[in-house]
């Protein structure tokens, strides 16, 4: 049985990819600092992500229950606690997301890309995937949550740098880039949000679900999108639509 280490898993995006995957048949591992063991998950682990010293930790029990990663999804994420103007906005917020948002999951994929590729089988054994869940934010400017889009746009390079490495062990790497989705996160921005998405901002109006981001990554973690590696899929209501 194929298995998925899914990060952030306990609530909002990662939590219906963990659905998703679970009802292809995928084994998942579900990583967040509070989860509850049970349904979706195969194996829940309490981590922080940004702690890469609890890296090794999380892979061995991992490969203790499993012996095998197919599927990698770096999920786990956080907005800035306070927005600020990049004008004055603190060293703390800006480590923080940095150390949530992009050092942990570049080294967590290091780490567990160096597993796959050491226990990787035969050829039946290919179709393996990592798959990095950015933000519109990697492109677009939000003056008031600088660190948040600097972290994502670093992810985006580091999902391109992967894919390049990898492209020819038979690992794809994938970046998905979700647009305004309904989750704990943009919870507080609800109502400036509403307005937006009234006044023209999504152009299929209306926000996005968590299942919108899940029904992708089955879609890219299935091998029905083959020759694909380095792919950049945005899911935000044509919100990467240029018009005048
Ligand atoms: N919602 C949106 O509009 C939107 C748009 C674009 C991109 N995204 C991205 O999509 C991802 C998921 O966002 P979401 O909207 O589902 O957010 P969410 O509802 O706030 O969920 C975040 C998840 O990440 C986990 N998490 C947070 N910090 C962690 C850490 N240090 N270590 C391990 N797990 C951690 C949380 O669990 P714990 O708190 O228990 O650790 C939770 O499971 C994030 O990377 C986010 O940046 C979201």
């Amino acid at each position: 049985m194929k298995v998925a280490v899914v990060t952030g898993a306990s609530r909002g995006i990662g939590y219906a990819i963990a659905n998703g995957l679970a009802a292809k048949g995928y084994q998942v591992v579900g990583i967040s600092r509070n989860i509850e063991p049970g349904d979706p998950f195969a194996l829940a682990i309490k981590a922080d992500i940004a702690d890469v010293d609890s890296h090794a930790m999380i892979l061995s029990e991992i490969a203790a229950k499993f012996g095998r990663i197919d599927l990698l999804v770096n999920n786990a994420g956080v907005a800035p606690i306070k927005r600020m103007d990049i004008l004055e906005v603190g060293a703390e917020s800006f480590d923080r997301l940095m150390n949530i948002n992009l050092r942990g999951p570049f080294f967590f994929t290091q780490l567990l890309v160096n597993f796959m590729l050491e226990t990787r089988g035969g050829q039946e054994d290919i179709n393996k995937a990592v798959i990095f869940i950015t933000s519109v934010s990697a492109v677009a400017s939000s003056p008031e949550r600088a660190e948040y889009c600097i972290s994502k746009a670093g992810l985006s390079m580091a999902a391109q740098v992967y894919a390049d490495r990898l492209a020819a062990t038979g690992i794809s790497v994938y970046e998905i880039r979700p647009g305004v989705i309904y989750t704990d996160m943009t919870a507080g921005v609800k109502g400036k949000y509403d307005k937006k998405i009234a006044d023209g901002l999504i152009p299929e109006g209306r926000w996005g679900q968590p299942e919108d981001i899940a029904k992708a990554v089955t879609a890219l973690a299935g091998d029905e999108i083959p020759y694909s590696t380095g792919t950049v899929i945005e899911i935000s209501g044509g919100m990467n639509i240029r018009h005048l």
